[in-house]
C-alpha cells in the first residue's frame, strides 16, 4: 500500500489505473477504522482491481459547536489495518491540500432539499461539507464505485443524489451496519461514552427494532410510533434530536402507500450524538 497525501500524486496513480484498463474503488473515511470501516473495505476490495480508502477529518462538515478538535485521530493503527487489507492507496491529504484558498474561500456543493431536514436542521452546513468533501474526493480518484456505510442513511441518499444530479460516473453502494453484539452500530463516536452510558446506548437500537417490527406486522399509524420513540429514548435516557418514520428513498414523511420506509433517530448521550436507522420494506409484506 502506498500513503499519499497530494492530490498530484494520486491522479497519477489513477492515470496508470485507467490506462491499463483497471477499476478503481474508493471507500472514504474520516480514520479512526473500525470493524464497520472495514466491512466497506473487505467488500470493495472484492468488486474492484484497485482501491483506495481516504483518511480526511473534513472540517468543512464539523460546525462551531461540534467535536471536530476532538474527534479520535489513528492515522497509524488505520495504516497498519489498511495494509492487511491489501488497499492500494491510502489518500490522507491535510486540510491545506484539500482546501488550498482557505476553507471559506472555496467553491461548495449543496444538495437541496435531502440536506436541510434531520441531522441537517441539528447540524446546519453538514451536508454541505460532506458533499463538498465528497466530490472533491471523486474527482481526484476518479471511482467506478465508491462504499458508504447505512448507518448514516441520510449521508448516502445526500452522496447518491449528488453523484446523479452531478452526472458523475460513479456508483454509490451502501452497506449495512456492523453492530456490537447488543446492537449499538459501530461509530467512532463511541468512543465518547462513559461506561455508564455505553450500557445505555443500545436502547437506541432497540427503540429502532421496536418500530420496525410494528411497522412489519401492519402499523401504519407512523405519527403514534414516533412519539412513542421520542418518549422512549427519554426514558431511557437519551436527548433525542428526532425518531422519525420516513419514506426510504425521499425522506419525506412516510405515507401509507410507500413501499420501503426507514426509522431513523439522533440522540445526545453524554457528549456523543449517536446517529441509527432501520430500513423496512413493506412491499414484500402485501
Ligand atoms: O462518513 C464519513 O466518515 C464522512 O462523512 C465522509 C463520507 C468520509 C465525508 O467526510
Amino acid at each position: 500500500m502506498r500513503t499519499l497525501s497530494t492530490v498530484p500524486a494520486v491522479r497519477s496513480a489513477v492515470r496508470d489505473w485507467r490506462a491499463r484498463g483497471e477499476s478503481i474503488g474508493l471507500v472514504p473515511t474520516m480514520g479512526n477504522l473500525h470493524r464497520g470501516h472495514m466491512r466497506l473495505v473487505d467488500e470493495a476490495r472484492q468488486r474492484v482491481r484497485r482501491l483506495a480508502v481516504s483518511i480526511f477529518v473534513n472540517p468543512m462538515q464539523f460546525g462551531p459547536q461540534d467535536d471536530l478538535a476532538s474527534y479520535p485521530r489513528t492515522l497509524a493503527q488505520d495504516s497498519a489495518l489498511l495494509a492487511e487489507r491489501k488497499v492500494d492507496i491510502l489518500f490522507a491529504p491535510t486540510v491545506e491540500e484539500m482546501y488550498p484558498d482557505g476553507m471559506e474561500q472555496s467553491s461548495r456543493v449543496e444538495v437541496p432539499g435531502l440536506s436541510d431536514i434531520l441531522c441537517g436542521l441539528h447540524r446546519p452546513g453538514h451536508f454541505v461539507g460532506v458533499a463538498t468533501v465528497v466530490t472533491k474526493l471523486f474527482n481526484i480518484v476518479q471511482p467506478d464505485l465508491a462504499w458508504f456505510g447505512e448507518k448514516d442513511y441520510q449521508q448516502l441518499l445526500v452522496i447518491r443524489k449528488l453523484a446523479g444530479d452531478l452526472s458523475m460516473p460513479v456508483d454509490v453502494i451502501g452497506v449495512p451496519t456492523v453492530r456490537e453484539a447488543d446492537g449499538l452500530a459501530l461509530s467512532s463516536r463511541n468512543s465518547y461514552l462513559t461506561p455508564d452510558e455505553r450500557r445505555t446506548a443500545p436502547r437506541l437500537w432497540a427503540s429502532l427494532r421496536q418500530a420496525a417490527l410494528r411497522l412489519q406486522a401492519g402499523n401504519k399509524a407512523f405519527g403514534a410510533m414516533e412519539e412513542e420513540g421520542r418518549r422512549t429514548l427519554v426514558a431511557g435516557g437519551l436527548r433525542p434530536d428526532y425518531f422519525v418514520i420516513r419514506n426510504a428513498e425521499s425522506l419525506a414523511p412516510a405515507g401509507r402507500e410507500d413501499a420501503s420506509v426507514v426509522v431513523m433517530a439522533a440522540a445526545w448521550l453524554g457528549k456523543a450524538r449517536l446517529i441509527d436507522s432501520s430500513r423496512v420494506d413493506l412491499e414484500a409484506l402485501r
